[in-house]
């Protein structure tokens, strides 16, 4: 595949190819020399038109590992600004021979727009659009849920995994969902009938507007940030009321069986949708999940950029 716009793109083939890459780069970044010269002399353009700490870090750090130049855009402080297209902004990346572009973007659907647009002939990597999708995170967390809960390559197959919170406006739930069908785990959504979105009902997982009751079967919990910035206040209960029905707090946590771990993509609205001291907690995957998404995201580019290379085809065997 030349692009990665959607979890929805991954058969469960390519889904493990994934996978299992970034567990062989995941081995090599504990070794003392970290870098690959996989794609020395290939370009990486973060395109990143919102806000964003760790998947543009996570990016730069991936595509630094395997030796490619980055290039860093932010819409704020560049031409967009001043009124400067998509397009336009796209051409210049062109013109500057970028291999890749990692977008993020408000509008759900400009990856593909972007993808399918001629003006680039690298790859595109979505990075997060609007409320649609967030492909890599997916990726992130089910690679941190197959380490915890299944000896790194094992099987998400039956594994019962509840997303919690805010789905109306989260891509991360959306992607989330898809891979995880996709790999034979069980989701249960869980949320307030005002923030699921339409259509749901089509989604290959289950929904409830009750928290309690899936917790002692869950395997995962992930909590998902409640997005006030994207909210019309009627569609919101008060902060307190959410985080009663809706948040995960000490005594939720210890609703879940002994092997359950606790997981939020970040950034993470501490004593709304999750508690500070669960957050903390031995259960909490939450920093790993960071960790892990450097090597997940060097696999993508890695497969995207340099897997077709014959004489080093595997990353274990481009050792530095
Ligand atoms: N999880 C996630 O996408 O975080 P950022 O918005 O900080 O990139």
């Amino acid at each position: 595949k030349r692009h990665l716009i959607s979890a929805a793109d991954l058969t469960r083939d390519d889904a493990i190819l994934i996978l299992d890459t970034a567990e062989e780069l995941a081995h090599i970044a504990e070794r003392p020399i970290k870098k690959l010269p996989t794609l020395r002399g290939r370009t990486v353009v973060n395109l990143f038109f919102e806000d964003s700490t760790r998947t543009r870090i996570s990016f730069e750090a991936a595509a630094k590992r395997l030796s490619a130049d980055v290039i860093n855009f932010s819409a704020k402080g560049s031409s967009v600004s001043k009124g400067e297209s998509l397009k336009d902004t796209a051409l210049t990346l062109q013109a500057m021979g970028a291999d890749a572009v990692v977008i993020r973007h408000h509008a759900s659907g400009a990856p593909h727009r972007l993808a399918g647009s001629g003006w680039l002939r690298g790859s595109v990597v979505n990075a997060g659009d609007g409320t649609h999708e967030h492909p890599t995170q997916a990726l992130l967390d089910a690679f941190t849920m197959r380490r915890r809960l299944a000896g790194g390559r094992g099987d998400l197959e039956g594994r019962r995994i509840t997303l919690v919170g805010d789905v109306l406006h989260s891509r991360v739930a959306r992607s989330n969902v898809l891979l995880l069908a996709t790999l034979g785990a069980e989701v249960t959504l869980v949320a307030p009938p005002t923030l699921l979105p339409i259509g749901v009902e089509t989604w290959p997982c289950t929904v409830s507007y009750d928290l309690d009751a899936p917790l002692p079967k869950s395997d995962a919990v992930m909590m998902l940030r409640v997005q006030r910035e994207r909210m019309n206040a009627a569609f919101f209960p008060t902060e307190r009321e959410y985080s009663r029905r809706y948040g995960l707090d000490l005594r939720r946590m210890a609703m879940l069986p002994e092997h359950a771990i606790v997981m939020h993509p970040g950034p993470m609205n501490r004593g709304m949708e999750i508690a500070a001291d669960v957050a903390d907690s031995t259960r909490s995957t939450i920093v790993e999940q960071v960790t892990n998404g450097v090597s997940v995201r060097m696999a993508v580019l890695y497969l995207l950029l340099g897997g077709n290379e014959p004489a080093q085809s595997t990353p274990g065997g481009v050792t530095a």
